[in-house]
């Protein structure tokens, strides 16, 4: 378990013992982390460029205020967020796209179309005390549902020759081709028996990403041996060689510690953690604040997976911004957008606590 994980988070009443009730343009900021009262899609364009972006948005289940009330319309409203996160998005970018898994799947089409690239959905298991004995399955007609997702995705960099846009794989292979020199060469350039052409330069599923010393030996060895009219090979701007920094930059960070899997088994939020208050203008008893709040431990897993120091979070339907806790504890730099003056001011005061 990690720090933040363990943080206690204080029981408040959101927005009721704030001196006037936010308006669209306030935020507040602790650090680099900041949580803005606005809609996210106004905010894109100043926030600065994103490593990791937790999207935890609507789901289609009229879980929150806000919240669409059905799957079918959600692909509608994703749209000019997805849009915006690949403009604002690099290679470097990873995209944690929380959901229903009926509404991931309706909108999964449209995230492909905007060049992210899957790579792996983790599911969120709540466990039986989710339904505690309570479902109906007569009624329902169908297993209790005790699971939310968590899909991951990156942004593939995209590699322009003339008018045709190349995958990393095979624009490798098409560098490679241009010299003129035979495959094989790519195990002496890489100092390898076959490791080279059979991981790095194939056009197969087995491909493998070649790691900074293979890229660097494998351009070093181009330019040199290559055919001469064809320099700088493994170049983007036509002029020199994409160097190892470089290199490393074009696809997104991942670290993962030994025993974690897809499978994340956490029960709902309870506790001290889950933030408690009373919604305005609503004879609703003091309990649970937020339908749809997070596991602390959850978003912490996703940002040190994705982020290194000095990173930047977005967060851009923050809710209680669980992100902005972490990212506090961590030192990401973080943005975060919240439209219900309760969430907003309830994260406001989470975050000056932490
Ligand atoms: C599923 S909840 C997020 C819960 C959050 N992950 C947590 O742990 O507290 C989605 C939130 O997005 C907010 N929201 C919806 N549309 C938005 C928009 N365009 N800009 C900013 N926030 C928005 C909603 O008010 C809601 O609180």
């Amino acid at each position: 378990m990690s720090k933040t994980g363990a943080t206690q988070v204080h029981l408040f009443s959101g927005w009721r013992g704030h001196e006037r009730e936010p308006v669209i343009g306030d935020v507040y900021n602790r650090g680099n982390v900041s949580i803005h009262f606005n809609h996210a899609e106004k905010l894109y364009p100043d926030w600065p460029t994103p490593t990791c972006i937790i999207s935890d948005g609507p789901y289609g289940v009229s879980g929150f205020p806000g919240d669409n009330h059905k799957a079918e319309s959600l692909a509608e409203w994703y749209e000019p967020h997805i849009k915006a996160w690949s403009q604002y998005a690099t290679p470097e970018t990873t995209l944690w796209f929380w959901g229903t898994e009926v509404g991931w799947a309706t909108v999964h089409p449209l995230l492909i179309s905007n060049a992210w690239e899957y790579r792996c959905c983790n599911i969120w298991d709540k466990g039986l005390g989710h339904v505690a004995g309570n479902a109906n399955t007569q009624t329902l007609r169908k297993f209790p549902v005790v699971t939310e997702v968590c899909v991951h995705y990156v942004k593939a960099a995209v590699f322009k020759v003339g008018n045709q846009s190349l995958t990393m794989q095979d624009w490798l292979r098409h560098e490679w081709q241009r010299t003129g020199l035979p495959f094989r060469l790519a195990n002496e350039a890489c100092g390898v028996l076959n490791a080279a052409t059979r991981k790095y330069l194939t056009a197969d599923h087995l491909w493998y990403y070649p790691p900074v010393d293979a890229f660097v030996r494998l351009a070093k060895y181009a330019n040199e041996h290559g055919d001469p009219a064809g320099k700088p090979y493994f170049s983007i701007n036509g002029k020199s060689s994409i160097s190892g920094c470089q290199w490393a930059k074009l696809r997104a960070k991942f670290t993962c510690d030994v025993g974690i899997t897809n499978v994340w088994r956490e029960p709902q939020v309870s506790g001290s953690e889950r933030i408690q208050g009373i919604r305005s203008g609503m004879k609703y008893k003091f309990s649970s604040l937020h339908g749809s709040q997070k596991p602390l431990k959850f978003i912490d897993l996703t940002i040190r997976a994705s982020t290194g120091k000095g990173d930047v979070v977005w967060e851009p339907f923050g809710g209680l911004c669980p992100g902005a806790v972490v990212s506090h504890y961590l030192n990401r730099t973080y943005r975060a957008a919240e439209i219900i003056p309760e969430f907003y001011s309830a994260a406001v005061e989470r975050l000056a606590m932490s």
